[in-house]
């Protein structure tokens, strides 16, 4: 084992050297170690006096004007245009609303309803009644598509991400993908696999929930058909914050959706009877949007705007996060006593750590006694986010310091 003061010392000079140490300044923080960034982003300290004006002012004074003089109309799109870049798509592909859940809904049912077109324009071509889930997704994805299967007529096949090449076949219609897994802070290889999925004549729908913010995404470059995330975790939109939809361009005049509420009419305020879509990224709203919300998640998203902030230089500093957590935790915790399940080459990790400890539970709760909040994912793995806007490397080599003692009784 190390002396605990030569990381420390490390960790100091490599804060020193930290060129986005400043924006830790832009939250509200204290003396907590906050590795709980993946579940809940920490709050941007403009963003209570945002809120404060878009209530009192825009909601109190302008009331029902501010639909047009606040923006609040076009929110959803004006700030998926905001969160676009950060996952490399050019504008008017993403729109932001409803939770993540309810946008792999409308991307799954979607994708199987294009698929099927496609095969009618071929005229015999292949049925497509599969669909292919990622067997290690978070719950709700699972939940939904089983759901969007039955409605479609499909069969729900879920297979590991690393059986999905083996798995396509003339059937597929779709395959929901997770980009980085919730538990295991696992990345998977999005280009390859959206290629795969392609050449087997099926369509993509990945989820971004734990990559945006943290790594570059890259949807218009791979190619990727549709998309979904939320904004509460690294785009640190608060509790509940909307989730946002990215939908290809050349998709978008064929993306129909199976909630085409009135928001996504190409003429909302005609009244008419009869639906008819908007065109572009609109297309994929469903009714008024949650404004307090929304807008809380566009004065977050400032902080992306910051002189030095890119998805490049998180990412850079996320893998230096990481790599020093895991050596903290090496040389401070006695062996054996705890296991990443956490890749250890960088092209395979996300920005977590996730450990395997038999009391994982009980562990946990007495680390956020001692200060440091991670969480525990059932059943046996303590999980730790790194948020690089805000987390430094002397909270890392604390949290394994702290890890140590507490696992030392
Ligand atoms: C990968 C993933 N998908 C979906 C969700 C939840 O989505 P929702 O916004 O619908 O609660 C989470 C929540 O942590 C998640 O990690």
């Amino acid at each position: 084992m190390s002396e605990p003061t030569s990381l420390a010392g490390e960790a100091e000079q490599l804060d020193a050297a930290d060129g986005l140490a400043a924006v830790r300044e832009r939250f509200v923080l204290d003396d907590v170690t906050y590795l709980d960034g993946n579940s809940l982003g920490a709050l941007p300290a403009h963003v209570p006096a945002r809120v404060a004006d878009v209530v009192r002012r825009q909601w109190g004074e302008l009331r029902i004007r501010s639909w047009e003089e606040s923006g609040w109309w076009t929110a959803p799109e004006r700030i998926g245009d905001r969160i676009a870049p950060l996952v490399g798509a050019a504008a008017g592909q993403v729109v932001v609303g409803d939770s993540t859940s309810v946008n792999v809904f409308k991307a799954l049912v979607a994708a199987v309803r294009m698929a099927r077109e496609d095969g009618r324009a071929a005229g015999d071509g292949p049925v497509r009644d599969e669909i292919l889930v990622d067997a290690t997704t978070f719950p709700t994805d699972g939940y939904i598509a089983e759901s969007a299967a039955r409605m479609t007529g499909c069969a729900l096949r879920p297979v590991t991400p690393a059986e999905v090449t083996g798995a396509l076949g003339d059937r597929t219609a779709a395959v929901l993908l997770n980009h980085v897994d919730y538990r295991t802070g696992r990345l998977h290889d999005l280009p390859a696999l959206t290629a795969a999925v392609h050449a087997a004549g099926a369509y993509a729908v990945w989820d971004l929930c734990h990559s945006a913010g943290a790594l570059p995404v890259g949807l218009d470059e791979h190619g990727v058909d549709l998309a979904v995330g939320c904004t509460y975790k690294y785009l640190n939109g608060g509790p509940g914050s909307p989730a946002y939809l990215y939908v290809r361009r050349a998709l978008q005049p064929r993306f129909d959706s199976p909630l085409p509420g009135w928001n996504s009419h190409a003429e909302p305020f005609g009244m008419r009877s009869a639906y008819a879509p908007a065109s572009g990224a609109v297309r994929g709203r469903v009714g008024t949007p949650d404004i307090l919300s929304l807008l809380a998640l566009e004065a977050a998203l400032d902080v992306w705007d910051e002189e030095g902030v890119s998805v490049s230089a998180v990412r850079a500093k996320s893998l230096a996060l990481t790599d020093f957590f895991l050596r903290c935790v090496g040389a401070y915790v006695p062996d054996g006593r705890v296991e990443s399940v956490t890749p250890a080459a960088h092209a395979e990790r996300g920005s977590q750590v996730a450990l395997r400890c038999d009391d994982a539970a009980e562990v946990m709760k007495r680390l956020i006694e001692r200060g440091v909040v991670g969480d525990y994912r059932a059943p046996d793995v303590l999980r730790f986010g790194f948020t690089p806007l805000y987390v430094g490397f002397a909270d890392v080599e604390r949290a394994a310091r702290v890890l140590a003692r507490t696992l030392a009784g």
